[in-house]
């Protein structure tokens, strides 16, 4: 039973184990029966059409954004935008001729993406809503809906909903770099394959990343994560995640921009996580870890198969290098989820946070 938490002590617990589930459901249901991608043909038509997309989500939803973002604009060559839904109207861009809008959201209920959902429809423009909950205001307010699959989601922190929705986006971008003509060198539903098995390797070690916890954000009062290209935009997820349920000062930072400020707040112990899962900046990142291990941080690094080094704290399955954020982000979900555990914390509650928020 999704609603039940079994013989989980936590739902948060339940949700990260279910993932590898959920990559196979969305699998199955944007599968044909020959096992070709299949996306209504409405949904295809509108992405043919836009000349631009304009992605609007709030929180985690906001960092799959992102990263749908580099998906779409790099396997379908459509230029993308991705904007805090409650900041949009005070920062209306300049629209393209033909905008499409997407808009990302797990419950399908925020108040700040509702807004803006409002406001473009007065304009004319299309909408998109990628949710968990279809039936929802975002869902039966928009034009059209791509559906998460993900199974309820109760723990306050997202996290199947945020892989989901990384997976969709996939999707999305692959299908709309085929109606735009654009032959892939990969076949995604494989991949997404692969990433399920890689994402029960990660469930199995628990027990690593509670140990990891101990030994390096047991008295901690804050923590940087550091990343490049796609990690980076991880890294803003693991920090989220670890703040938003152990309540430790956590920022999420690009490997390159430390020394322009953020370097000055490293002391000695201080914890920093790096992701290296990109080969295009493997070197870089590392090198920016040693600039803080210099100034006494304590780094604990996460790498990938094939880019592996000696120094790595922990090291995910190999997966193709697109896919990377659904493997590295299930480590950062556990970091935050042992670390809230260690301090007491209510960690499907926790304080001043809600799972829904439908006011502006
Ligand atoms: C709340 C939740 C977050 C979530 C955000 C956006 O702040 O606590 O976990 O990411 O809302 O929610 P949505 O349902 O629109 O994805």
């Amino acid at each position: 039973n999704d609603t039940e938490k079994g013989t989980y002590p936590h739902f948060m617990l339940k949700e990260i184990d279910e993932q590898p589930f959920v990559m196979r459901r969305i699998i199955q249901e944007y599968q044909d029966d020959s096992e070709r991608l299949k996306l209504d043909e409405d949904i295809r038509s509108a992405v043919k059409a836009c000349d631009r997309i304009y992605i609007i989500a709030a929180g985690t939803s906001y960092h799959a954004g992102l990263i749908g973002k580099q998906f779409l604009e790099k396997m379908a060559g459509i230029p993308v935008e991705v904007h805090v839904a409650s900041e949009f109207s005070y920062n209306m861009p300049l629209l393209s001729e033909k905008p499409l809008f997407v808009f990302i959201s797990q419950s399908g209920e925020t108040a700040d993406s509702r807004s803006v959902l409002v406001k473009i429809k007065e304009m004319g423009h299309p909408a998109l809503t990628i949710t968990n909950v279809p039936g929802s205001t975002l869902s039966r307010e928009a034009n059209y809906t791509l559906h998460l699959h993900a199974g309820p989601e109760i723990a306050v922190a997202s996290t199947k909903a945020y892989t989901a929705q990384i997976a969709v986006l996939a999707i999305l971008a692959v299908d709309s770099a085929r109606a735009r003509g654009l032959e892939l060198d990969f076949d995604l539903m494989q991949e997404l394959a692969i990433v399920a098995n890689a994402m029960e390797m990660l469930t199995d070690q628990k027990e690593t990343m509670d140990e990891l916890v101990r030994e390096n954000l047991g008295i901690t009062r804050n923590a940087f994560f550091i990343g490049r290209s796609t990690d980076y935009f991880v890294c803003l997820e693991g920090a989220l995640k670890l703040k938003e349920i152990s309540y430790i000062q956590a920022e999420g930072f690009a490997g390159g921009e430390l020394k322009h400020g953020t370097i000055a707040l490293i002391e000695e112990g201080t914890p920093v996580v790096a992701l290296a899962t990109q080969e295009n900046v493997n070197d870089s990142i590392r090198s920016n870890v040693q600039e803080v291990v210099a100034r006494g941080a304590n780094d604990i690094i996460f790498s990938i198969q094939g880019l592996e080094r000696d120094s790595d704290a922990f090291v995910v399955p190999h997966v193709h290098e697109l896919l990377t954020p659904l493997v590295s982000a299930v480590p950062m979900q556990l970091l935050a989820y042992y670390a809230a555990l260690h301090r007491d914390c209510d960690v499907d509650k926790p304080r001043n946070l809600a799972k829904s928020v439908t006011v502006e």
